[in-house]
């Protein structure tokens, strides 16, 4: 199993690799995924929109995506994993949230995620000096689209100044990685060459430490209008490995995303 995904991703950045990230939510996928070549597998919240058909991911249980993390594990038994914590599975204090990372780290995960930049400090911080590596996402999040009342790109103009806070609040907390969801291409640019921890990003522009798609949007599955900033890579694809393979390759040479991606 991987144990130092942290100095994986950082030899990335300094070689100037672009890391490439996607979701996976079973070992089918997790095995496809390695041999394309991704860097990291994300078995993100996202599942409870792809897979289970809700229209957010506010219902996604910590039991979901812990089966989910032991499913890619299986499938991917040397890989990076992410698994992502559900929205009501964090907040409440850091010893909550250090108890339900636990239960993802059992399931095989490497890295957790949390939602959330400045607030969720002390957590991600309570986390880290306890031994489990943390992945921030700042930006926009969508465990917030209800009271958001959208997806929309966050630090446009003064706004800027809360997603820089965010980010920097992340990196001093210990944050190992960090997810840039939908911010200014130029601000994730910025963001990206003064913080330590590898950024990646989704719709955030080409000057990110990595990127990271949902895998059901990168093969042109999802349902509702296309995102700006997806790519639908089975367009031009003879197969699914083909397509997953020309995904790790456009974000290894930088062509992936384009600026028609960015905001
Ligand atoms: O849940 C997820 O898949 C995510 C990505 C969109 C970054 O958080």
């Amino acid at each position: 199993m991987q144990h130092n995904a942290f100095s994986k991703f950082l030899k990335l950045k300094s070689a100037g690799e672009k890391i490439a990230v996607l979701t996976a939510y079973d070992a089918t996928f997790a095995h496809l995924l390695t041999e394309a070549g991704a860097d990291a597998l994300l078995v993100g919240d996202s599942l409870g929109m792809v897979l289970q058909g809700a229209p957010d991911t506010l219902a996604v249980r910590l039991s979901d995506v812990a089966y989910h993390v032991r499913c890619v594990r299986s499938g991917a038994p040397d890989a990076v994993i992410i698994g992502d914590m559900p929205f009501g599975t964090f907040q409440i204090s850091p010893e909550r949230a250090f108890a339900n990372a636990v239960k993802l780290m059992a399931a095989g995960a490497s890295i957790i995620k949390i939602e959330g930049g400045l607030t969720m400090a002390p957590t991600v911080r309570f986390l880290t000096e306890r031994g489990i590596p943390v992945c921030a996402h700042v930006g926009l999040l969508p465990q917030w689209v209800r009271a958001q009342g959208g997806y929309k790109v966050q630090g446009r103009g003064d706004t800027a100044t809360a997603v820089r806070e965010d980010a920097l609040s992340m990196e001093q907390a210990g944050a190992v990685t960090m997810v840039l969801e939908m911010i200014p291409a130029v601000l994730a640019a910025e963001l990206s060459t003064h913080l330590q921890p590898p950024t990646i990003g989704i719709g955030s522009g080409r000057d990110c430490d990595g990127q990271v798609l949902v895998l059901h949007d990168m093969l042109g599955l999802s349902a509702g209008a296309r995102k700006r900033f997806v790519k639908n890579f089975m367009a031009d694809a003879e197969s699914v490995q083909d397509a997953l393979i020309a995904y790790v390759q456009a974000v290894k040479n930088g062509d992936f995303p384009a600026a028609e991606n960015a905001f």
